[in-house]
């Protein structure tokens, strides 16, 4: 699933990178990044329509690196944020305030009042009430606030149900029924400056049609407020498509954004999408060393170094990801369960894989760069591990493993 991963015979190489350097120079558990890979995925988004009719903000949360914030930004990319984090995060690595979208639900006073004061692009409103908020915010600072209402479609986005969030049910989104109203309140709001539409239906979607129904639905709204003397800039398409972890057939990304495209032709608005996973998704990998072997009654388990505070993914959804040993050994293959040092049975990296291992061996925990590291914690006093970024037969850490003393600086 990664493109510029290599089998080579000193074993597995990320572009000209052989695994066992970065093990061997940064320690282990490690995340290693693909410039290229995120380059090239971001590339596939920013050339399948023009500049002038699509804008592409990352997802921030999918991994918030300064380093790889500085190169999308480099390309031209904007950002999607959901927390006054990451909006620092993004100035900090030289992102364009003008640029920034802000989504989320509960956006705090204080994140909006920064926001207005650095001059974000959009707020991507979710409520009544944040509205308000907003408005109330943007009076007392004596700015105007620009805003999108995120429209929940109701539409099933066919994923894993913790990442859906275009359904009724879901706390995301203002119902396409009550768009209206609150478009027409923000008009009547002098501090309120209208520029957008925006939906989000889920994430890791495989099948573009849920997508390409929402559009539908996003589309029928903008026509309406058109026809009730509501005129926008932009309609916000969200972020969502899926990448092949396993054996799953991903949305082909330019068709996508074509087939969407083809829905709002006759719309002056531009489009803007969101994407997360799709650009970092199969850049990167954590690296892992195996501490023990053990050879259950019922089971066969490889210890490894990295645990659910590095990767939750397979934790908190089941999530797969691809696990292949960095120097391939003949020997007995057996079916491993590889788990992690973390002191709860659901830390498993992956289970029932057939392996052949000996301790120390080194493995590959391959498509981990979205939703990694940017979801990894301290829990059971662990450091959080180092990244590394590789270019061609270069490498450099873009973040240092996190040293133990950083874990309880802040306590007494
Ligand atoms: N825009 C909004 C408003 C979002 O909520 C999200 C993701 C994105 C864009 C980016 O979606 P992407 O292109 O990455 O699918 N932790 C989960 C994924 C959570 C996604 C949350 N929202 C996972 O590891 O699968």
């Amino acid at each position: 699933p990664m493109p510029t991963l290599r089998v080579t015979a000193h074993g597995l190489a990320l572009e000209d990178v052989p695994l066992t350097t970065i093990a061997a120079t940064y320690g282990t558990p490690c995340y290693v990044y693909s410039r290229t890979a995120i380059e090239e995925a971001f590339e596939r988004y920013r050339t399948a329509l023009p500049p002038e009719r699509a804008e592409i903000c990352y997802a921030v949360k999918a991994n918030g690196n300064l380093s790889i914030l500085r190169l999308l930004a480099a390309r031209g990319a904007g950002f999607d944020i959901v927390s006054r984090g990451e909006l620092e995060r993004v100035l900090a690595a030289g992102g364009e305030a003008k640029r920034v979208v802000f989504s989320g639900v509960a956006k705090g006073a204080a994140e909006i009042r920064r926001a207005l004061e650095v001059g974000i692009g959009v707020f991507n409103v979710e409520s009544a009430a944040e509205l308000t908020r907003i408005a109330h915010i943007a009076r007392e600072m004596g700015r105007r606030a620009p805003v999108a209402l995120r429209i929940n479609p109701d539409v099933d986005p066919k994923t894993h149900p913790y990442i859906s969030t275009g359904l009724k049910r879901n706390k995301f989104g203002i119902p396409v029924a009550e768009a209206l109203a609150l478009y027409r309140q923000a008009k009547s709001m002098p501090e309120l400056e209208l520029v957008g539409i925006a939906c989000h239906i889920g994430s890791q979607l495989l099948d573009p049609s849920p997508l390409l129904e929402a559009a539908e639905r996003v589309k029928d709204a903008v026509e309406q407020l058109e026809r009730n003397g509501i005129a926008l800039r932009h309609i916000d398409l969200g972020g969502g498509l899926g990448i092949r972890y396993r054996d799953e057939t991903p949305p082909d990304i330019p068709a996508v954004l074509r087939a969407l495209a083809e829905r709002f032709a006759d719309r002056p608005e531009r489009l803007m999408f969101e994407p997360g996973r799709s650009l970092v998704g199969n850049a990167g990998l954590l690296l892992t060393r195996v501490e023990y072997l053990k050879h259950g009654e019922e089971q066969d388990f490889a210890l490894v170094d990295a645990g659910m505070n590095d990767l939750m993914r397979p934790a908190l959804y089941d999530a797969w990801h691809e696990i292949v040993p960095v120097v391939p050994r003949s020997g007995p293959v057996r079916r491993y369960d590889v788990v992690g040092p973390v002191c709860e049975s659901s830390d498993f990296l992956g289970r029932g894989r057939e392996l052949a291992l000996e301790a120390g061996d080194l493995l590959a925990v391959l498509s981990a760069g979205a939703y990694g590291m940017a979801m990894s914690s301290n829990y059971n006093a662990r450091p959080r591990p180092a990244e590394v970024l590789v270019e061609g037969a270069t490498h450099r850490l873009i973040r240092a493993r996190e040293p133990l003393e950083a874990l309880w600086a802040l306590e007494q």
